[in-house]
C-alpha cells in the first residue's frame, strides 16, 4: 500500500479523499487544526514545518504522495497564509520524504476562483516567497474592502502558477515527483454550507460560478481526481491545474487556450 499525507483531512474534500483511500487499504496521515493524526496550524512557518516533520516521522520517513486540501475562503490575510504558504511551504518541507518513494506524487486544490480578478502585486509577493509583504498587501485589501476583495482569488492564482513553475524544476520533475493541481467549481462542503443554504446565496454563487454540467459538485468528484493524480498510473502530468468544475472554466475563459 502507499502512504499519503493529506492536509485539511478533518473536513470536506480532504476528509472524503482520506476516507476513499483508507477504504482502499492505503495508509493515510491526516493533517488539520484538530481531530486528525497530526494537529497543526498551516498558517504559520513554524506550524507548517512542525506538521510536515511529524507527518514524515509517522510515515517512517517515506511519503508516496501529498494531497494539500487545507484552505480558507475568508477575505482576510490568513487566507494567503493557509492557501498559498500553507501549501507551498508544507509541500517543500516534505520533498525529502517524497524523494524516498518509488512513485512520488503531489496534488493540491486550487480553484476556479484563480480565473477571477486578482491583485497582481499580491500574487507576485506570494510567488516571491515574501510572506510578510503578502500579508501586508492582503491587510490593505481587506481594510479597503472587507466584504469583497481579491485575496482568495489571488491565493488560488498564485498556487496554480507556483505549481506550473515548480513542476519542471530539478527539485520536482527532475526528481521524478509529479506536481499538479485541481480547480473545482462550487463544492458542497462545510466551506460553502452557509452560502448555499439561502436562495439568495445560491443565486449569487451561481452568477459568479456558472456550472452548466451537473451544477454543484460533491467532494468525491474532486477526491477521485486527486487520487488519480497521486496514483502510480500518473506518470506524465506535470504542472497542470485541471479544472473539474462543471464547465466554469469553459464559460469564463472561452477560447482562451
Ligand atoms: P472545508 O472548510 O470543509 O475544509 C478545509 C479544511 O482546512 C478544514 O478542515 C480546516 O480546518 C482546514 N484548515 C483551515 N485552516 C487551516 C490551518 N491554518 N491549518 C490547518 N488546517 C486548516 O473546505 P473544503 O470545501 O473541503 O475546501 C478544501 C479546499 O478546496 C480549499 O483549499 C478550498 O479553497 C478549495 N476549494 C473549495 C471549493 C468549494 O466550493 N468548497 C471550491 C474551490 C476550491
Amino acid at each position: 500500500s502507499r502512504t499519503y499525507v493529506i492536509t485539511g483531512a478533518a473536513s470536506g474534500i480532504g476528509k472524503v479523499t482520506a476516507e476513499i483511500l483508507r477504504e482502499r487499504g492505503e495508509t493515510v496521515i491526516g493533517v488539520d487544526l484538530k481531530g486528525v493524526d497530526v494537529a497543526g496550524d498551516l498558517s504559520s512557518h513554524e506550524g507548517r514545518r512542525a506538521a510536515a516533520g511529524e507527518a514524515a516521522q509517522l510515515a517512517g520517513g517515506t511519503v508516496d504522495a501529498v494531497i494539500a486540501c487545507a484552505g480558507l475562503s475568508v477575505m482576510k490575510p490568513v487566507t494567503v497564509a493557509v492557501n498559498f504558504f500553507g501549501m507551498a511551504e508544507f509541500l517543500e518541507a516534505l520533498l525529502p520524504a517524497l524523494g524516498r518513494s518509488e512513485a512520488p506524487r503531489a496534488a493540491l486544490v486550487s480553484s476556479m476562483a484563480s480565473l477571477q480578478p486578482v491583485s497582481t502585486a499580491l500574487v507576485d509577493a506570494m510567488l516571491a516567497g515574501d510572506e510578510e509583504q503578502a500579508l501586508s498587501l492582503a491587510g490593505s485589501l481587506a481594510e479597503a474592502s472587507p466584504e469583497s476583495n481579491p485575496i482568495y482569488s489571488s491565493s488560488k492564482r498564485a498556487i496554480s502558477r507556483w505549481v506550473r513553475r515548480e513542476a519542471p524544476t530539478a527539485a520536482w520533475g527532475g526528481a521524478g515527483i509529479s506536481l499538479n493541481a485541481v480547480a473545482p467549481g462550487t463544492v458542497v462542503t462545510p466551506m460553502t454550507k452557509d452560502l448555499l443554504a439561502s436562495e439568495q446565496g445560491r443565486a449569487m454563487t451561481d452568477a459568479y460560478v456558472p456550472m452548466p454540467l451537473n451544477s454543484h459538485q460533491g467532494a468525491e468528484s474532486i477526491a477521485h481526481l486527486l487520487i488519480w493524480l497521486t496514483s502510480v498510473e500518473n506518470t506524465h502530468c506535470a504542472g497542470q491545474t485541471i479544472y473539474c468544475d462543471g464547465g466554469v472554466d469553459t464559460v469564463l475563459r472561452g477560447d482562451d487556450v
